[in-house]
């Protein structure tokens, strides 16, 4: 089949559209193959004289919006932000990285009783950890100890860019900052009880602007030394909070895979009140330690009516007003372990009966 011949007249070419600044020419014409040119060529298209890159891009956007396209200028501005390899970095500098026997490597500021015990944690689910000392020597048999490794400031903080602050917050400050940056930082510190005011600024927030390229992190810090050390008994949820959403995702991650549940607690500024949670006693137990009180105080007032007051009476009335004061020697031995008993057993009971007794329908 012959593809050659004359070849076909090319459509006419629309009018020129005029908006004012710029010339806009809709649909193909002759000078259709010189724009895609134009297009695909390293050269810049021409902007006409007078035009600001502003007004030609969002005059091009909304020529485009209305279907007329010109080549090279009808799209908005391009947003670094939003590129893929900034996408792709910002991904790496959140990604923990592995050693070479294919574990993840979290490095642990300081060789104190909470960093060995979370370097045991963190060892047992299978992470390379990392101990940075200030006189590693002297801690290596008990990093070892707790499945560690430790080296000194300067060769750990290379390992990774998870790094685990477990030395009390007061000597942050004297940390070398500048091996810090950039990194994620898990700030694990509590506050002095009896400085501790909610209004003030967290030390996580400080540990923020003291490192401000960092990612600061706060986490742990609710959990003892002691707790971590022997396996969590009581609540395993572990509050975590962080400006940087995508920091917060990863440390996330690294308390889940420790058989504990992380809470997301939002920005870096909720620091404030959970550093103050480790301060407050039995919270929820308020209103359960209260009503066990007032039973044991009712069981008590019963037996203290029934074997000194009464026994004591009937007694007074048969023998002549004598008053028989040997029985409150029995007040520790039988009043109050029977009132004990009293208690615990009508609380088993507001525990289970509810759950047992049908409802009459
Ligand atoms: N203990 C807990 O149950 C618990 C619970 C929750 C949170 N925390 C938090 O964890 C952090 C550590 O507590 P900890 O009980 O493990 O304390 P720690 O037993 O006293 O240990 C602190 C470690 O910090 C390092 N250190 C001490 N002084 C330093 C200084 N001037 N400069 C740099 N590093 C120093 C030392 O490690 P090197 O000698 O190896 O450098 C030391 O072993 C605190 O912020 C605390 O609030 C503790």
């Amino acid at each position: 089949m012959d593809i050659t011949g004359p070849r076909a007249p090319p459509p006419p070419s629309p009018a020129p559209l005029d908006l004012g600044d710029v010339t806009l020419q809709l649909g193909p014409g002759d000078n259709e193959g010189a724009a895609y040119d134009n297009f695909f060529s390293k050269e810049p298209p021409v902007i006409p004289a007078g035009v600001t890159e502003d007004t030609r891009a969002s005059t091009a956007y909304s020529a485009a919006t209305s279907g007329a396209i010109t080549p090279g200028t009808a799209f908005p501005a391009y947003d670094t932000r939003f590129s893929l390899a900034s996408t792709l970095s910002l991904i790496n500098d959140c990604s923990i990285p592995t050693g070479v026997d294919g574990r993840r490597v979290v490095v642990v500021m300081g060789s104190g009783d909470f960093a060995c015990a979370l370097t045991a944690r963190l060892s047992e689910a299978n992470y390379n950890v990392i101990v940075a000392s200030r006189d590693p020597q002297s801690r290596r048999q008990r990093v070892i100890a707790a499945g560690g490794t430790i080296m000194t400031y300067a060769e750990a903080l290379q390992k990774s860019n998870l790094v685990v602050i477990a030395i009390p917050f007061q000597h942050v400050s004297s940390l070398p900052l500048d091996t810090l940056s950039n990194k994620i930082l898990v700030d694990v510190s509590n506050r002095d009880p009896k400085k501790y005011d909610p209004a003030d600024r967290s030390q996580a927030e400080h540990l923020q602007n003291l490192v401000p390229s960092a990612r600061v992190v706060k986490a742990f810090n609710v959990l003892s030394a002691y707790t971590l050390a022997r396996g969590t008994r009581g609540s395993k949820e572990v509050p975590v909070c962080s400006d940087d959403a995508l920091a917060r995702a990863v440390v996330c991650d690294v308390v889940r895979s420790l058989d504990l549940v992380p809470v997301d607690r939002g920005p870096l500024r909720n620091a404030r009140l959970l550093e103050g949670i480790p301060l407050t006693f039995f919270p929820e137990w308020k209103f359960a330690l209260i009503i066990s009180l007032i039973i044991w105080i009712i069981a008590f007032a019963i037996t203290f009516f029934k074997w000194q007051l009464c026994d004591n009476f009937r007694n007074a009335q048969e023998t002549n007003g004598s008053f028989n004061w040997r029985s409150f020697d029995g007040i520790a031995k039988n009043d109050v372990s029977v009132s004990c008993a009293m208690t615990s057993v009508t609380l088993l009971a507001l525990c289970y009966l509810p759950g047992e007794v049908p409802v009459p329908r």
